[in-house]
Formats: structure tokens, sequence, C-alpha cells
């Protein structure tokens, strides 16, 4: 053993470093795991905002949030998880205020708050369009503040489980090479999502379900890992985030004959409807001919240059950088793409998977409150407040236990696996199986999905992982070795794959991401309100799990 802490945290983004702070602030020993420096941690290309019922904007209470977020959720999410999200978050965020967080302002001073989809009163809290940035920062100055130790630059690739329990990780260092193994009592995945898998993706190349996968082979169950959001407006072609918080501004969704064709759709709500209802309304308009090659048009220009500078600055330049398109004078084509994770690592409300020891928050995790459809800014808040609870009860856990063990044979075992595949001298590529595995995903378990697609998926991804056992790793060196990292990811991202596909066959009903118009149109709350569960056994095996109801009783969801 390298190194051992009472707790360590595997993931640096927002889930990870709110997880680390709480956990040291309890009294553990707290280390982080990291394979990319904190403070670029995809938490960081967050834009929006990040809700709250701080009431400024508007009359608002988290009541009101829990039952937007359960109503948004398609009647997936556990309302005991809703409940304790939006209870929390008020105090969580004026945490984040108090550390430091720059929100943008009321004009009397307090923390301004803008409409986001499916919310029903301005709930947001934000600063700019930046705000994953600045709370990124923000919290990497308290990590710095505690002195928390991170392991900078190490891919975890494997846990430890002795005597029934976790009892650490075994990472790659990438900086210098070599297996290093920290021992843990008790350890946190917080690696967030894994938007790889699709070609279009707002996803950073960090995002590879690295803590779904590790949790998955240690048998601890994902959960409703069909569930996949497309966000409505990604910017052509590479897919970067165009924030929602645009229609929140007031920005327009327009077709290729210049209707806002939502009123077709959600003559309610409109651009603020919620994800899922406006990737479909997207997509059955550029499916149906009305769009401008494969996209459609997110227009700003009414908002005036003033508006798109003091709170869409950064969506401006990323217009401008990635389209060439100046939102001030042009619309930005857009279109729906793989944005983030609803399932993940089935966790208790205090981030606990099945396994002593092992917890996991944000989106790596499944606790899981956003169901079958998240509301943009509850992300953020989930990190947060998610990431804290984590933290508390895996130190409190810690502290009241003292052994760490880690076998030999579970080290010797890894380092045999890696040997082998850096030995091997011939075979495929894992660029041309990652991006076969990235495009067959997104045309075959996309926005909208069939059974014989799904099907063929199955199939797809069979003969991917058949065809990962003879990879070949070209280098062969100790330094920074980028190309061996991104072979055991794609070997992360295959099983998810897997496990995905099985989840969406058996889901036979539409309910929030999972839309199957072609043969089961409508939800269906007599058969499938419920969790998929998968775990592994020589492939994925399904199961199901109740969905925790409080107070609200499905009703048929329109905006
Ligand atoms: O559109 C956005 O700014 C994304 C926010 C979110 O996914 O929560």
């Amino acid at each position: 053993m390298d190194a051992k802490h009472d707790v360590l945290v595997v993931g640096a983004g927002c889930a990870g470093m709110r997880a680390a702070i709480e956990a040291f602030d309890v009294g553990a020993d707290v280390a982080m795991i990291s394979k990319i420096h904190p403070t670029r941690s995809h938490s960081g290309a967050a834009e929006g905002g990040i809700n709250a019922a701080l009431g400024n904007a508007s009359e608002d209470d988290p009541e009101q949030h829990a039952y937007d977020t359960v109503k948004g959720s398609d009647y997936l999410g556990d309302q005991d998880a809703i409940e304790i999200l939006c209870q929390e978050a008020p105090d969580d965020v004026y945490q984040l205020e108090h550390w430091g967080a720059v929100f943008s302002r009321t004009e009397d001073g307090r923390i301004a708050q803008r409409p986001f989809g499916a919310a029903g009163a301005p709930r947001t809290a934000y600063a700019a369009d930046i705000t994953g940035h600045v709370l990124v920062q923000v919290l990497y100055e308290q990590i710095v503040k505690r002195d928390i130790l991170t392991y900078e630059e190490y891919f975890a690739w494997k846990l430890v489980v002795d005597d029934g329990r976790c009892q650490g990780v075994i990472c790659w260092d990438l900086l210098n090479g070599g297996l290093k193994v920290i021992g843990a009592k008790t350890v946190i995945l917080a690696t967030g999502g894994a938007g790889r898998l699709y070609t279009g993706t707002t996803n950073a190349y960090a995002c590879t379900g690295d803590g779904m996968a590790l949790a998955l082979r240690v048998g601890v169950p994902l959960k409703d890992m069909e569930m996949m959001q497309f966000h409505p407006t990604t910017l052509a072609p590479t897919g970067v985030l165009i924030t929602e918080g645009c229609r929140g501004e007031g920005a327009y969704l327009l077709n290729a004959e210049g209707e806002r064709f939502l009123e077709r759709y959600a003559p309610n709500a409109m651009e603020l409807a919620s994800r899922d209802v406006i990737s479909r309304a997207e997509q059955t308009e550029i499916d149906e001919g009305r769009g401008i090659d494969g996209n459609v048009l997110l227009d700003l220009r009414h908002l005036g240059a003033e508006k798109i500078i003091e709170r869409l600055h950064g969506t401006r330049e990323l217009a401008q950088t990635f389209a060439g398109v100046d939102p001030i004078y042009e619309p930005i084509p857009v279109r729906p793409g793989a944005h983030y994770h609803m399932g993940g690592v089935d966790t208790d409300v205090w981030g606990l998977t099945a396994l002593e020891g092992l917890y996991s928050a944000g989106e790596a995790a499944c606790v899981s409150v956003h169901g079958a459809n998240r509301l943009g800014g509850n992300a953020l808040m989930e990190t947060i407040t998610y990431g804290k609870r984590a933290g508390r009860h895996a130190a409190e856990w810690a502290l009241s236990n003292t052994t760490v063990t880690v076998p030999e044979g579970i080290v010797s075992d890894a380092d045999s696996e890696l040997r082998e595949l850096l030995a091997r001298t011939e075979g495929e590529r894992p660029w041309k199986i990652r991006d076969e595995l990235a495009r067959t995903m997104h045309e075959n378990f996309g926005v909208f999905r069939r059974e014989d697609q799904m099907q063929r998926q199955g199939e797809i991804v069979d003969r991917l992982r058949e065809r990962f056992r003879s990879v070949v790793v070209e280098d062969k060196g100790m330094l920074f070795n980028s190309d061996l990292t991104q072979a055991l990811e794609l070997g992360f991202l295959l099983e998810l794959a897997q496990c995905m596909v099985v989840c969406g066959l058996a889901r036979k009903e539409s309910r929030g991401a999972h839309a199957r118009p072609h043969d089961y149109p409508d939800r269906d709350d007599e058969n499938f309100l419920k969790h998929t569960l998968v775990t592994w056994h020589d492939g994925p095996q399904l199961d199901w799990k109740p969905v925790t109801m409080t107070k609200w009783q499905p009703q048929e969801r329109t905006y």
C-alpha cells in the first residue's frame, strides 16, 4: 500500500470536492484522486446555474421545487431524495456564496435567479453563464485552504474489496507510470458521467463513466442506466453546450420556416418546457425535414447586445469560436446532444452503495433525484447537497472503524493484467472501437428508441467487446501514457453501453428521456413505475427496484 486515508474521494469535480471538504470538516483524514487537475473537471462546463428555492425573483419554496422535480422526472425520481435536495439546497447555496461564489445579483443585491425549463418559478441562481466554472474555483479554494491532498493525474482503475467492504483504490500514476495503491476506510466515487458514449455530446473527454464501471465491476448495482438526457441546445457540429440560460433569458427556438415550433409541442411553457420534451420536438422537426443541416436555430437577437454581453458572454464566445456565429446578429445552429446520465451507481440518501465502505455522489451516482428526466440546474445542486451528505457519512463511518487491508494478490493480479495489455504488439487500435461505439450509440440509442435499433445496438456492443479483447496499446512508455488510459476507459464505456441497452430494451414504455413512440408511446405506471437495476455477472443482469413515493402520485405530464 502506497498510502492510506480515512476517506478517499475519486473525482475532483463539484461533487468530489464538496464531499472532501465535508469529510475534512467532520474530522477525517481525506484525500482526492483525479485523472485531471481539479479545476479542469467537467463540472466547470456547467453553465446556466444551480437550483434552490431562495425566492429572490418571485415566490418559491422547497415544496414547489420538489414538486417540479418529481414531475420533471416523469415520476421516476425517488421523492424522499428529492425532498432532501430541495430542503437543503438554499442553505447549501448560501454557504457557497459565503465561501466566495460570485453569483449574479438582483438590483437590490440578492442572488439573482433566472427561469429554467419546467420550473414553476425563476429558481436558477447563476454567475452569468459560467456558473460551474465559478463553483469549481470556489470549492478548489476551500480544498487548498484545508490543505486536502489531491493525487493529481492518478487514474483510478480498480477498487480494492476485502472482507466484504471497499478498502481502497488501485490507480495508474499518469505522470510517472506504474500502479499506486491507496488504501481507505471509505471510498466515494464522484467521477461524473459517461457522455463520451456518444458522438454528439456536451461532455468533456474525461467523461468516460469510470466510477460507474468501477462499482459495477465489484458487484454494486447501477440504476436507471437507460436514462441518458439529451440537452436540446448543443452547438453544431462539436456538441459544445449552449446553455438553457439563453432560453431562460428569452431566446426562441426556430425551425427552417422561421416558426417557433414549440407552439405545437409545449404551448404553455414553449422554450421553457422540460428538456426531454424540447429535444423530442427538435428531433421531430429535423426528422420531418424542417431543420437546417440537421439543426434548428436558437435565436437570441431580440435580447439585444447589452443583455447578451452581460449575462451570456460565454455563450457568445462559444458560438463565435466553435460555429463562427455571433448571436447578437445571427441565430445559433443547435441540436439535441447527449448531456447527462440520470442513471448511475445506486445509492441511498447518504450516498452509500450496496457495498460497505463504498459511496457515490454527483452524476456518477443515482440517488435518484432526476428519475427519467433531469431539470436544468438540479445537477449542480445535487453535486453540492449530495456531495456534502456522502462526505459526512463516509467520514463518520471511517472515524468509527479502524483497519484497512489491501491483499497482495489483488495488486499483483492488476499488475499482470496491465503488463499483458502493454506487451501486446498487434491488434486493433482502441480509437476505432471507441468511435464506432459512440457513432452507433448515437444512431441506435438516442432521443427516440426503437426495439430493432436497441437490439442491433446490443449486438454491435457485443462485437465491439469481442474486438476490445485484442486491442493494442502502441505507446509502451511509462510517462503520461494516455494511449493506455484511453484503452482502459474504453473498457469502462463498453460495459456501460451494454447495461444501457439491456435496461432500455426491458423498459417497454415511454418515460422521460426513454422515448419509444413506435411501439410503447405512453408511460405505463402500472408496469414500469420502478427503477431498472443492473449488476454484472459475465454480462449485465437486470433487476428492478421500487420508486420511493412520499406525497406525489403520478399525473399526466404536460407543459
Ligand atoms: O444548459 C445548461 O446551462 C446546463 C445546465 C444543467 O445541465 O444543469
